[in-house]
């Protein structure tokens, strides 16, 4: 029998196929078919932080609502946060893989008190994601990085659900931040989200947005850095997200080291279908492998010496180059 259970946060899930936050997971008859799909967890699409709070910064301005504006800003915050709660109570009801809500934040503020509600409303654990651009002229070096682990220190005293970081690919070292966000307690980390693309039409002279989604090139640099990460930093969970866009990735991504895959825009352009395809292709390649369960090859292939030279951390092309020359 070829097992594909795995452990990934603290959750057992069936298999390591979990669908990434996104419109995908935004209703819970969505999340029942993915399930009834074959999909070992589901990520609900974000809460923003935003939707709390610029919401109710609007509101902040007397000139929109010359009375009420408190009160209305009280109701909004409700009223995102309440629809959020029913998207998890709901979840829960039709699914029995673990729900995991999600939220997406830049500040370390009172909008985290609302964790509690989502460990209350059900929740199997809480997906952070903190996806912001540095720009400022006066940035200080390693403040983005100190927020990450403000933010997670202060909703790991908030709530007792696993915590897992969902971090951006614009860090210096993410090695150095996961080994911080593991000693404050984050139970799994995923490599990485993807950030809106911009583009240019050269004709209209304007900016436009570029791809939506992902490509299978995008694959390497989870895989990369799952692979140096889960060397040095070993007692934490990995789920690969970005780039999974064949069954192949999802074996390449457990080799790598990490516990599971997210996945989000090859279900968009290739429906739940994917889902048993690539449990089908996994168990299969597992069989043609000898190997019974994930634990048995599970990191085979990551960095075993990542203090010294290794493959994922190679940058240049050079011997590519001379090769050719
Ligand atoms: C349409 C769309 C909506 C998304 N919404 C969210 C979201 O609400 N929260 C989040 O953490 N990531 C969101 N993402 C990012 C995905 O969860 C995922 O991390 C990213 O697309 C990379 O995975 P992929 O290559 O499998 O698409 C969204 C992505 C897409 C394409």
């Amino acid at each position: 029998m070829t097992d594909l259970q795995t452990t990934f946060a603290g959750l057992k899930l069936k298999n390591p196929i979990i669908i990434s936050s996104s419109g995908l997971t935004n209703t819970a008859a969505k999340n029942e078919k993915l399930e009834a799909a074959g999909a070992g967890a589901i990520v609900l699409k974000s809460l923003f932080e935003e939707q709390i709070t610029l919401e109710a910064d609007r509101l902040r301005n007397p000139s929109y609502y010359p009375e009420g504006s408190d009160y209305l800003e009280e109701y909004i915050r409700n009223h995102a946060l309440s629809e959020y709660l029913d998207l998890i109570k709901e979840s829960k009801k039709v699914c029995t893989i673990p729900v995991i809500a999600s939220i997406n934040c830049y500040t370390d503020s009172e909008w985290i008190d609302f964790a509690k509600q989502i460990e209350q409303a059900g929740a199997d654990a809480l997906e952070i994601n903190i996806l912001a651009l540095q720009t400022s002229l006066q940035y200080t070096y390693g403040t983005f990085e100190q927020r990450h682990i403000d933010i997670l220190s202060h909703i790991k005293k908030t709530i007792h659900i696993p915590v897992i970081m969902k971090l951006g690919d614009n860090l210096t070292n993410p090695i150095a931040l996961i080994d911080q966000l593991y000693a404050n307690g984050a139970a799994a980390v995923v490599l990485f989200n993807r950030c809106y693309q911009p583009d240019i039409d050269i004709e209209k002279l304007e900016q436009i947005s570029g791809n939506v989604f992902s490509h299978a090139d995008d694959l390497s640099t989870p895989l990369r850095w799952i692979g140096i990460a889960s060397s040095l930093v070993d007692k934490i969970d990995y789920a690969a997200s970005g780039g999974i866009h064949k069954p192949e990735a999802v074996i390449k991504a457990l080799l790598a080291g990490a516990s599971a895959v997210e996945m989000c825009s090859v279900i968009y352009q290739n429906t739940n279908s994917f889902i048993s395809e690539s449990n089908h292709f996994l168990e299969s390649w597992m069989q043609r492998q000898g190997f019974k369960n994930i634990p048995q090859f599970k990191g085979k292939l990551k960095a075993k010496d990542a203090e010294g030279i290794n493959m994922w951390e190679r940058t240049q092309f050079l011997k590519y180059f001379s090769n050719k020359a």
